[in-house]
């Protein structure tokens, strides 16, 4: 083995790997590249980079596994994963066209809202000519790590008031920001809610009922960060009692969400199929190969996880 070069496992269930391959391939830090499943030896690994979930087995092919890195922002598929040895370095992608991207589609559905696009698409169909009011939102952003904090910045520039949610409390410019001790002030502000936490033992379920209620009357949801935070029953009933207004939805608990599941044909949600960002390959390949010299320089890894903390 060439002790520079670096070999490659690429695990990944839902997006194509082959620009991944394609893009790895060409540094002259990265040896063989390996695509899971493979019958290949993969006894030289010590990189896997995974868009989940991992398949079981995986990780008893790799004996000298060193680094995995989530090909994503979230790491939920990796921290609940028990054949992970708790000693391997786990990252995640930070990276400006992630950011960019979720900033672009939750400004979308904001103004969408907003602007009662909806409506006025179902209007042009029967020849309608109604003029909706809108007024200034107010919107709560939890969650204000790399994605929270980009978004709350372009609100801030856009106009909007904007509220921020943070385990930890921040300092941002033009935005009024909370934490965990002042959690209901910030959700009984809130007009638009959007979700960009984590999934943890904490986060799970935590938009459910109880919080919907603190929010204003005729709130909407938008939640771009994992299907486990929201109970999809209480988001109904919170619909149905015309608490709520509205939710945009990217992300479910079961994906592809099932045919049988109600918030398909619910007249109050829109649906997208988990597209709000995802990683730009020749982008995020930067910070795999950047990651990649750093462990074999014996460097800390950047954006590694806090495993305790889970993200
Ligand atoms: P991040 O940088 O890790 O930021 C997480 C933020 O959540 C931090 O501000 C953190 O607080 C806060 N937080 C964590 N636990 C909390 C708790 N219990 N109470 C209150 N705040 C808490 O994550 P990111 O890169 O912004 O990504 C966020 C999530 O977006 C990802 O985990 C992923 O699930 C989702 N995502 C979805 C898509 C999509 O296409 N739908 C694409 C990319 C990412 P501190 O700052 O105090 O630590
Ligand atoms: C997408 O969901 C991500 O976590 O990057």
């Amino acid at each position: 083995m060439d002790q520079q070069k670096v070999d490659i496992l690429i695990s990944s269930s839902v997006w194509d790997p082959r620009p991944w391959v394609e893009g790895l391939s060409k540094s002259s830090w990265v040896g063989n590249v390996h695509v899971w499943p493979t019958e290949a030896d993969l006894s030289n690994v010590e990189a896997l980079f995974v868009w989940k979930p991992l398949a079981d087995g995986v990780i008893d092919r790799l004996p000298n596994i060193k680094w995995i890195s989530s090909l994503g922002a979230g790491v939920d598929h990796l921290m609940t994963d028990s054949q992970i040895p708790r000693h391997i370095s786990i990252t995640r992608i930070v990276d400006p066209f992630l950011a960019r991207d979720m900033t672009n589609y939750v400004i979308m559905g904001l103004m969408m809202h907003q602007r009662s696009m909806l409506s006025h698409m179902k209007h042009q169909k029967s020849k309608i000519w109604e003029r909706i009011t809108y007024k200034p939102l107010k919107v709560g952003v939890m969650g204000l790590g790399a994605l929270g904090r980009h978004l709350s910045e372009k609100l801030v520039s856009l106009g909007f008031e904007v509220f921020g949610y943070s385990r930890t409390r921040k300092t941002l410019d033009g935005v009024t920001c909370y934490d965990e001790t002042n959690r209901n002030t910030f959700l009984s502000q809130t007009e638009v809610l959007v979700n960009l936490l984590p999934v943890t033992p904490q986060t799970t379920d935590i938009l459910d009922a109880s919080l919907f209620q603190k929010l204003t009357k005729g709130a909407f949801l938008i939640n771009v960060a994992r299907g486990n935070h929201l109970v999809e029953n209480d988001l109904m009933e919170a619909l149905d009692s015309e608490h709520l207004s509205g939710a945009l939805l990217d992300v479910f608990r079961d994906e592809p969400l099932p045919i049988n599941n109600l918030l398909w044909e619910h007249p109050k949600v829109t649906i997208t199929p988990h597209v709000a960002s995802v990683t730009t390959p020749s982008s995020a390949i930067a910070l795999l190969l950047d990651n990649l010299k750093r462990l074999r320089g014996k460097e800390p890894l950047l954006h590694t996880v806090d495993i305790r903390k889970g993200y």
